[in-house]
Order: C-alpha cells, then sequence, then structure tokens
C-alpha cells in the first residue's frame, strides 16, 4: 500500500451537535465523564486521562454526531493533511488551543485532526488489586469501593447505587458507513490507519468492514481506534457508538452498570459482556438522544508488526460470553423507538442462526 499521508497517534474526542443540552449533562455525570469547559453554547467533558476532554456537544437545531477529532504526532502532520486535501491549519479558538485540520471522511463524517492541544493533568484514582485462585497481591487490606454499602442511598422510596463508572479517556468510535471499501481505504491512506481484522461478509469473500487501529510502529495501541461496518440500505445514520476506556477495570465498569440502572433514566442498549474482537467487556448505554456510548475495560494492545486478520461476521456479532446482541445494536435511534425497532427486526444472532442452519 502506498504510504499514506499521516499516522495519527490516537482519538481525542467525539463531536455532537444537540437541541437540549441540559438532559446531556445529566446523562455525562451519570455515565461517569467530568464538566472540563462550558461555554453559552458547548459543553467538554472529560475523563481521568489526559486529554482536554473526550466529548463535546454544541446546541443546534438537529440531534446528530458531527465528527470525531484525532490527534497527530507532529505539526507536519497537519501541514501534509491540508496540503492533501487543500484544507487550511487554523488555530483552535475551543478550550485546549493548539492547531488543526478539519477533512470529511467518505460518509460525510467531520474528521478534526488536533496538534499541540493541551495535556491535561490526570485525575488519580486508587487502582484495586484483585486476588485471583492463582494470584493474591491484596492482604491485610479490604476491597472496598467507594463507599461501600454507603454507595446504596435512598432517592424518594426506590434504592439507587451511586458510584458512578470513572471515565478514562475515548478509545473508539464505531461508524456505519456506505461502502466498507472505500472507507477502510481511506481511513489507511489518509490517517495512516492499519487493518486488526477484516471482518468477511456471510458470502465468505466480500469484506463489509474492518476493526482499524493507529500506527504507531513498535509502540503497541488499542486493537481499534475504528469499526467501520458496511450497512445496506437508508437510513443509515453513520454513527454506531462511541468506546470509552474507563479508568480502573472490571470493577469500575461494574459499579457503573449498577449506577446506570438504578438511575433507571437511560436504555441499556447491551452488555455486561466480553467482546471477541479486541477482547474488551463492554457494557452500552444510549444518551438521553439515543446514540450509544459504551464503557469498556481489558482491551487488546497489537504494535504495528501485527497482520491483518480476516474474520467472518460470526466473530463480529456472537462476543466471548454476555447476552445475545440486539437487532438495534449499532443503529442511533431515538431511545423510546428502540423496543419497536427490535421487535419488527430479527437480532443479529438469529441472523448468524439463519446462517449456521442452511
Ligand atoms: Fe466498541
Amino acid at each position: 500500500m502506498s504510504k499514506p499521508i499521516c499516522k495519527i497517534a490516537d482519538i481525542i474526542f467525539v463531536r455532537f451537535e444537540l437541541i437540549d443540552l441540559a438532559p446531556q449533562k445529566e446523562y455525562m455525570e451519570h455515565f461517569g465523564m467530568f464538566l472540563a469547559y462550558e461555554t453559552a453554547d458547548t459543553i467538554f467533558y472529560r475523563g481521568t486521562g489526559t486529554a482536554p476532554y473526550c466529548y463535546v456537544a454544541t446546541k443546534g437545531n438537529t440531534n446528530r454526531h458531527i465528527g470525531t477529532a484525532y490527534r497527530a504526532n507532529a505539526f507536519s502532520d497537519l501541514e501534509a493533511l491540508a496540503a492533501a486535501k487543500g484544507v487550511e491549519i487554523v488555530e483552535n479558538t475551543d478550550p485546549g488551543g493548539g492547531h488543526k485540520v478539519t477533512i470529511m471522511d467518505p460518509d460525510n463524517i467531520e474528521i478534526e485532526v488536533y496538534y499541540g492541544m493541551e495535556v491535561a493533568e490526570r485525575i488519580t484514582i486508587d487502582p484495586k488489586r484483585l486476588n485471583t485462585g492463582v494470584d493474591k497481591p491484596r492482604e491485610n487490606a479490604l476491597q472496598r469501593f467507594g463507599r461501600g454499602s454507603d454507595e446504596w442511598q435512598l432517592h424518594n422510596d426506590r434504592w439507587v447505587y451511586e458510584l458512578t463508572s470513572k471515565v478514562k479517556r475515548l478509545g473508539h468510535t464505531a461508524i456505519n458507513v456506505a461502502d466498507a471499501a472505500a472507507s477502510v481505504d481511506w481511513y489507511a491512506k489518509t490517517l495512516g490507519f492499519l487493518v486488526s481484522d477484516n471482518l468477511i461478509g456471510p458470502d465468505g469473500a466480500a469484506s463489509i468492514g474492518a476493526f482499524m487501529r493507529c500506527n504507531q510502529g513498535d509502540m503497541p495501541v488499542d486493537h481499534h481506534t475504528l469499526n467501520n461496518v458496511q450497512i445496506m440500505g437508508e437510513p443509515r445514520p453513520a454513527f454506531g457508538h462511541a468506546g470509552y476506556e474507563v479508568t480502573d477495570s472490571v470493577d469500575d465498569l461494574m459499579a457503573g452498570h449498577y449506577h446506570m440502572k438504578t438511575v433507571d433514566k437511560y436504555y441499556h442498549e447491551w452488555g455486561i459482556g466480553r467482546h471477541l474482537l479486541g477482547s474488551q467487556m463492554y457494557d452500552y448505554w444510549r444518551d438521553p438522544t439515543g446514540f450509544t456510548h459504551e464503557h469498556w475495560t481489558d482491551g487488546d494492545l497489537l504494535d504495528a508488526t501485527i497482520a491483518a486478520t480476516d474474520t467472518p461476521a460470526r466473530d463480529l456479532i456472537m462476543a466471548q460470553y454476555g447476552p445475545e446482541v440486539p437487532s438495534s445494536f449499532g443503529a442511533s435511534m431515538p431511545s423510546e423507538d428502540v423496543d419497536s425497532f427490535r421487535a419488527a427486526t430479527p437480532s443479529l444472532s438469529d441472523l448468524v442462526k439463519m446462517m449456521e442452519q442452511q
């Protein structure tokens, strides 16, 4: 393959337009993010990691995913992108500073590439040590999460578990694309992404998408920073989900699950389970406008020496363990429409069943 225009370092944030920011602010706090900045019309939420923010939403006339932002390794990468795409390098006037270029991907997703953004101070948490059947590093120390049983508090007449997850960073997005080959090719040639898994469709031949990662040479990176999957037909909302790594592993994810479940305001999309492709434990929740956000932990790390694997669609759909994947997974829609969509559409695991029974 020809040399890419640049090799981006990592993902930074997702950008949305929302009609009403107030319910989203409440969701973000339940989901386990921290308000980093707020202007008259824009909210910026961060995790405990070093990105100044990992979620941005601006007040507007529609509810839509605008795009995704990535971090370049060098200013010369912005110069190369600007020259190749015929766009300007502009100063970032939002919090965090630095410079950026903005381009569009083949599915009209806005791609911002930043260099020189500020590095935020980490929010430190106490990492937990886990005793297992074979390794017991914790002795004479009690395992306590948050305030122990005091995390359970009565809200009116109902028990709510108050400890949220602590999001660390945005790790990836999943997008629904019109043409898998065109999307995979664009991300490889423009941002230097490598294919971790090439998804082979039901015909056993054509690619229906990929899990793609950053190319940082011998430095291991997340198994995927992007998952592009070809979806036939319209409407085809391009945004599938945004996946955020939690700070402290399994209990951090589980605590957040029980928090989201007991506040009882949001649609639980899928989980808890363990993915096959990328291996993360996952838990997916829809936000007030129906966009899906994932808590994940314990993902695979690969360096650039690992070759792409051809992977059957079955491995995309069937997790290592967990509940069966619903038909609505990956589709953005208002939460109130999800039940009727699921009732009218065969589940993805039923499609795999049909394929295997043929
Ligand atoms: Fe994900």
